[in-house]
């Protein structure tokens, strides 16, 4: 298993298979200037398995795909099914916005997909079309359900708060965990990629203890669980008499990066070392040189050895080159 130089086991690929989306989250995605990735630049289905094989071989054990919106990819099933198959890889999930997973989610759960997080902010009709856009609550919805139908479990929900927007969002929220037995996670907006997003983030962020009193002064005292994964980036807990769970993953307010076990690899081909960092290692092109699974473990083990320490969002730092929607969470 890959150690970095801080002795974290980095055994956790996140595998984004594309930069566009269906919504434009408002501190994710501009609305103006944004520039994708052209076509042949994106990694193909083969290349991706054979990135994920490669990281396989070294101790990598678990996968997710993200975007972008993963589900705009026409081969997202080929590229579960072929990711799925992997020996070594023993969790394939996906963070989607859910909208297309009426259409998908039968298929990518017999393709091999384990778990997807699903991404909405708000319950409400209104406030969902302001914050993710082009939403509606109606559509997400019918995703989550088309997930439940699949046999996905747990749902898990992520939503991210952000101030004016959907702060108060957040008990309606933490309520569908009483009746559910579902995953509801609250996250800390970040500040990625430079822009109007940045910015957003730095003026409207709320951290997770205010959440989670807005929570409780409504619904109660939730109960903390024990933390079963030492690299869950979530901090658990049960409303009283909830079915379900909710969480807090709070990368501003309590950084995780002392159990951070993962790597991730852009949909052009970049291993992307610390989410709020721009130092990246390319991949594509040895995977493009045909070295094969040899030289491609080179350069995954440069990465791992490059892999920060830890963000610096206190000293004013974090990606400019990337967007959210360039990296995948
Ligand atoms: N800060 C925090 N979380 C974000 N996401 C997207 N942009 C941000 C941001 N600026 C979340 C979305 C999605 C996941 C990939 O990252 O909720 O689920
Ligand atoms: Fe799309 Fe997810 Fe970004 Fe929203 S947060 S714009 S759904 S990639």
């Amino acid at each position: 298993m890959p150690l970095d130089s801080f002795n974290r086991q980095i055994n956790y690929l996140r595998v984004s298979i594309t930069d566009h989306c269906n919504l434009r989250c408002v501190y994710c995605m501009p609305i103006r200037d944004l520039h994708f990735a052209p076509r042949e630049e994106l990694l193909t289905a083969a290349e991706s398995e054979t990135g994920v094989s490669a990281a396989a071989g070294v101790g990598y054990s678990k996968v997710r795909i993200t975007g972008g919106e993963p589900t705009l990819r026409s081969d997202v099933v080929d590229i579960v099914r072929r990711i799925a198959g992997i020996d070594g890889i023993d969790d394939v999930a996906m963070t989607t916005n859910a909208i297309l997973l009426p259409r998908w989610a039968e298929e990518l759960r017999r393709a091999g997909l384990n778990r997807v997080n699903i991404h909405v902010d708000t319950l409400d009709p209104e406030r969902i079309r302001r914050l993710m856009r082009f939403a509606s609550v109606d559509e997400v919805w019918a995703g989550i359900e088309a997930a439940q139908n699949a046999g996905f479990d747990p749902i898990k929900i992520n939503a991210v708060v952000v101030r004016d927007y959907n702060e108060g969002d957040v008990v309606e929220l933490a309520r569908l965990t009483l009746e559910r037995d579902w995953h509801v996670r609250f996250i800390e907006l970040m500040p990625l990629g430079g822009g109007e997003c940045a910015r957003l983030a730095l003026s409207q962020y709320v951290p997770n203890t205010e959440t989670r009193d807005r929570i409780a002064a409504v619904l109660g005292d939730p109960t903390p669980l024990p933390n079963v994964n030492p690299s869950d980036e979530s901090r658990n807990y049960r409303l009283p008499g909830a079915r379900g769970v909710i969480g807090f993953i709070s990368p501003v307010s309590e950084p995780y990066c002392g159990t951070c076990n993962r790597m991730r690899l852009t949909a052009d081909g970049k291993l992307h070392l610390c989410l709020l960092n721009d130092d990246e290692v390319d991949l594509k092109q040895t995977l493009r040189n045909g070295g094969g699974i040899e030289s491609v473990q080179g350069i995954l083990a440069e990465a791992v050895r490059r892999k920060p320490t830890g963000h610096r969002l206190d000293d004013g730092i974090s990606t400019e080159d990337r967007g959210m929607f360039q990296i995948g969470g």
